[in-house]
């Protein structure tokens, strides 16, 4: 039987010299973001000195002789790269190093994601979803959303999945139960050392039954917990102190796993962590892009209310909406331009 394709989209990836990309545009081009029934023209952009690394992966990527992918284009030209694109992964701007922090990357990046915010209000479709893993990739988002009023703020979103994806995989390695059978893990704040991975509503299935973990663990819980946070926060420094350079295979599993939700929606009660423009929702600040627990349907995101906030879950709420704002002033310090 023969099933119908979807009209061809044009899917943009910048930074694409980079390491992510080299990962990401397989898999986006193997059906994992989109579906297997999307075909699309990958776009490739980054700078002209990287029109080799870029050709390169143009070059792998027909040779994989994948049915979805109609044609690759690498550029250095914005006008084409941004053009009637449906969706773009922003991932050009430098990258931290070991022993750096996100923030310190505010200087470099600020105007890049201006300049691409800049070029999707003019080129791109205005369905367009985006998605940032420029770091700080919370406030990297809000320039980019601010520079591109024409498209919805709620089309903007950053990578928070990575963060769910290293705390499923926590939990899961060290209950010794698949990533599947792990629900409701929730990642609140900014995607830095203020985040706060919160597992206490997370539901896990154990010899075919369904407990939350909190039941499941008992006393060991508040250790669990701790120790899991810390693990989640630490991991994107402890990949690069190991590496050398940041997460790659897992940062574009995330972000296809993340597009993939949002396009055809969570399960009945089921919540995924999505960074989406506050609306002051858990007395957090308006308008910084703030992580929180989504439900999806049709393309559309939802916060969930009404989850309980403990003591230590509202101070670390408080903590990293209060850095958002001062990465926000750090960003007016830098570009200065269209911010209060
Ligand atoms: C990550 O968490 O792996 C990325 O944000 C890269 C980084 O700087 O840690």
């Amino acid at each position: 039987m023969t099933t119908k394709e979807e009209q061809v989209i044009r899917v943009l990836i910048s930074g694409a010299a980079g390491q992510v990309a080299y990962s990401l545009a397989g898999f986006i081009a193997s059906g994992m973001a989109f579906g297997l029934k999307q075909p699309m023209i990958l776009h490739l952009f980054d700078l002209p000195v990287e029109t080799g690394k870029m050709e390169g992966l143009r070059m792998e990527l027909i040779d994989s002789a994948l049915p979805l992918l109609r044609d690759v284009i690498a550029t250095s030209d914005p006008v084409v790269a941004f053009q009637d694109v449906s969706a773009a992964f922003l991932m050009g701007g430098k990258r931290r190093q070991p022993g750096m922090k996100r923030f310190e990357l505010i200087s470099n990046n600020s105007r890049i994601l201006k300049d691409q915010g800049l070029c999707l209000d003019a080129f791109a479709r205005k369905d367009c979803k985006v998605v940032v893993l420029v770091e700080p990739c919370n406030t990297m988002c809000y320039i980019c959303a601010e520079h591109a009023p024409s498209i919805p703020r709620e089309n903007f979103t950053t990578n928070a999945r990575l963060d769910y994806n290293r705390a499923v995989g926590y939990i899961g390695y060290n209950l010794k139960i698949p990533a599947t059978s792990i629900k409701n893990m929730i990642i609140w704040g900014n995607h830095s050392d203020s985040m706060h991975p919160d597992c206490s509503i997370t539901s896990v299935i154990i010899n075919n039954k369904s407990y939350r973990l909190s039941e499941y663990l008992g006393d060991e819980m508040a250790s669990f917990r701790a120790q899991l946070s810390e693990a989640v926060i630490r991991r994107g420094a402890d990949i690069i102190a190991a590496r050398g350079v940041s997460s790659g295979w897992s940062a574009a599993k995330a972000l296809c796993d993340q597009m993939r939700d949002w396009l055809t929606g969570t399960p009945q009660g089921v919540m995924v962590p999505m960074t989406v423009a506050s609306d002051g929702s858990y007395g957090t600040p308006k308008e910084i892009f703030f992580t929180f627990p989504v439900e999806i349907q049709r393309g559309k995101w939802n916060i969930v209310k009404g989850i309980k906030i403990d003591e230590i879950s509202r101070s670390k709420l408080d903590f990293s909406g209060k850095e958002l704002l001062q990465e926000k002033m750090a960003v007016v310090a830098e570009i200065g331009d269209g911010y209060p």
